[in-house]
């Protein structure tokens, strides 16, 4: 829990380092029956706590959906969320399909090239996960041999990826993932560490993390590169957003438990 909470003020104190103050633009497209100008934001809505479908309601909700609907009040945009898969949702931001996309997606040099990114809001790392009574898995070095899970095409697939050894097995949706660890059918899971120690917290007597957080990422909202205006705009809200301690509330709403 210590090692938990270090974290996430390393989180708080990273993002605002990089907080900047952005600047505001003319709405180029407002909607005529709210005055707002409408945004269409995909999200992978299989990410919790950050991106998930609430089975009670029927609605997406999150971290990243809070933040969203946050930045947008302060931008003076409306929101449309849709639900779309990773694979898809990453190659749609790139052609324009969505005006924007927010799912946790972590900035980096490749992505970079295809898509733009706001200001960062968060700091993650790739962490491992093993059933409870696992005692042959204690890091990155243990891996060799084991089958350990992933979401296809994310940063935790990426590390996974350059072990050697590793018999890496890729799924559509963490979910699927952690319902193959708790069936004993791969030896770990290796993700995010908001959605891992969200899934320890919920199954805390069949799984648990090991070893050392494996990367340093922060995740930014994801644009078309073409549309420099609405990324100044979002960029302006984030920063209003983050000057007053939104995502320190954030934090506790979704990230303590
Ligand atoms: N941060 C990781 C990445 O950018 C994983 C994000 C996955 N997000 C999701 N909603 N499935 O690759």
């Amino acid at each position: 829990m210590k090692k938990k909470l270090a974290f996430l003020f390393l989180t708080m104190a990273l993002i605002a380092a990089v907080a900047l103050p952005g600047c505001s633009n003319d709405n180029d497209d407002p909607d005529p029956t709210s005055g707002l100008t409408k945004i269409r934001v995909a999200t992978d809505a299989t990410w919790p706590p950050f991106e998930y479908i609430d089975t009670a309601t029927n609605k997406i909700v999150g971290f990243d959906i809070d933040l969203m609907l946050a930045i947008a009040e302060k931008a003076g945009l409306e929101v449309e969320f849709v639900n779309v898969e990773w694979d898809p949702l990453l190659a749609g931001v790139s052609q324009g399909t969505y005006d924007a996309a927010i799912s946790s997606i972590t900035i980096k040099p490749d992505r970079l090239e295809a898509m733009s990114f706001s200001d960062p809001y968060f700091v993650a790392g790739q962490i491992i996960v093993v059933r409870a009574g696992n005692t042959d898995i204690a890091g990155e070095n243990s891996l060799a041999g084991k089958k350990v899970g992933v979401q296809s095409g994310t940063t935790g697939d990426d590390e996974v990826s350059e072990i050697s050894g590793v018999d890496r097995v890729a799924y559509d949706e963490i979910g699927l993932a952690f319902a193959a660890l708790l069936g004993n059918q791969i030896d770990a899971v290796v993700c995010d560490t908001p959605v891992a120690d969200g899934y320890v917290t919920k199954y805390n007597t069949e799984l648990k993390t090991v070893g050392e957080v494996l990367t340093t990422e922060e995740y930014g909202i994801a644009l078309p590169k073409s549309n420099t205006a609405l990324l100044a705009k979002i960029n302006a809200g984030l920063a209003a957003v983050i000057a007053e301690g939104k995502i320190e509330e954030l934090v506790l709403k979704w990230l303590v438990s």
